[in-house]
């Protein structure tokens, strides 16, 4: 009854925000993203019939706010197996939590996985992927493996992520400049509710699906110029609802908009290379392989970036013989 999981994070080029479906986390709209090999989250689950109540441990903390999003997912994979017996949860990552390096779509990948394992549900990488998105949407993406489609969908069971490409397909990595260790004023889950008060809101939405084309076409053939104008562009879209939603979101801080400066310098230098942003101050950098040193070199010359995280595109969820206790 005790099972483990890794789960790699996930970095969105075209971005979800904002519901259709609060209780079933159904997305206004489809994404595209990559899974991250250096943003993991290592989770263990036990069950067992001894303990008289769930007990939550996240990089060596219990927190009630993050206990009880985990014990009402761990209720949603109870009912599937028709069980009522309490856990025990550890899980720990790989960097930073809650400064906008999308911890909850690497931690509801692993619970989800570590805890259907633990309880012996037999289930499709598809049914994972569908109860991976009710803890945190951005995790049904972390489950299938590489370059992922999450099909936005108009029911439950029609709104899953799904490999479009494996791993291997494109030498792309992602660099995450992090200028920041602080934790964000306003949660992505909080912040999504507020979505359709921003006037631009209704203009993205328009463009939407013509911009998962786009993208999609620029990784079938590896047009890595077209891919990151289509990333960048995306990203000031997205961020563009957050500024004028009511209250405003301003997830950046001073690094991040110095870094975005920088990042269109170097471009125009000949480095090839682009931003994208999610609800953090961190500023994740995209390149092809072969720049990786001359972006290296740059970025360790900055002296307020404090770390920098180098992700190649890799596998989604997988069970781990790695037990946490
Ligand atoms: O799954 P959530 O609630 O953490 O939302 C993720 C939202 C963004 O990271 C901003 C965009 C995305 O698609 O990952």
């Amino acid at each position: 009854m005790k099972s483990s999981a890794i789960a790699p994070t996930n970095i969105a080029f075209i971005k979800y925000w904002g519901r259709k479906d609060e209780a079933l986390r159904l997305p206004v709209n489809g994404s595209i993203s990559m899974n991250l090999s250096s943003l993991t989250t290592t989770t263990t689950v036990e069950f067992s019939d001894t303990f008289l109540s769930d007990k939550i441990t996240i990089g060596g903390v219990s927190n009630a706010k993050e206990s009880s999003r985990v014990v009402e997912h761990l209720d949603r994979i109870r009912a599937l197996a028709k069980v009522s017996t309490k856990a025990k949860v550890i899980s720990e990552n790989s960097f930073p939590t809650g400064t906008g390096l999308s911890s909850s779509a690497s931690g509801f990948a692993a619970l989800t996985v570590a805890a259907t394992t633990a309880l012996g549900l037999l289930l499709s990488e598809k049914e994972l992927s569908i109860l991976a998105r009710q803890g945190s949407g951005s995790a049904c993406r972390s489950i299938p493996d590489g370059w992922v489609e999450w099909l936005d969908g108009d029911t439950s069971d029609s709104s899953f992520a799904q490999s479009i490409f494996p791993a291997e397909h494109w030498d792309i990595i992602d660099v995450v400049a992090v200028v920041s260790s602080g934790r964000k004023d306003v949660p992505t889950s909080e912040g999504q509710k507020l979505v359709n008060t921003s006037p631009f809101q209704k203009a993205r939405s328009g463009g939407m699906k013509q911009k998962i084309d786009d993208i999609k076409r620029a990784i079938t053939v590896r047009d890595f110029t077209l891919f990151g104008e289509i990333i960048e562009a995306e990203a000031l879209n997205m961020h563009a609802v957050m500024l004028t939603s009511q209250p405003s979101l301003i997830y950046w801080s001073a690094g991040t908009l110095e870094v975005m400066k920088l990042c269109k310098t170097w471009r125009s230098e000949g480095l090839e290379v682009y931003f994208t942003i999610n609800t953090g101050q961190d500023v994740h950098l995209l390149c092809l392989l072969s720049a990786k040193e001359a972006l290296m070199k740059k970025l360790k010359q900055l002296d307020f970036v404090k770390d920098i995280i180098v992700s190649t595109p890799t596998k989604g969820t997988t069970v781990s013989n790695r037990h946490l206790f």
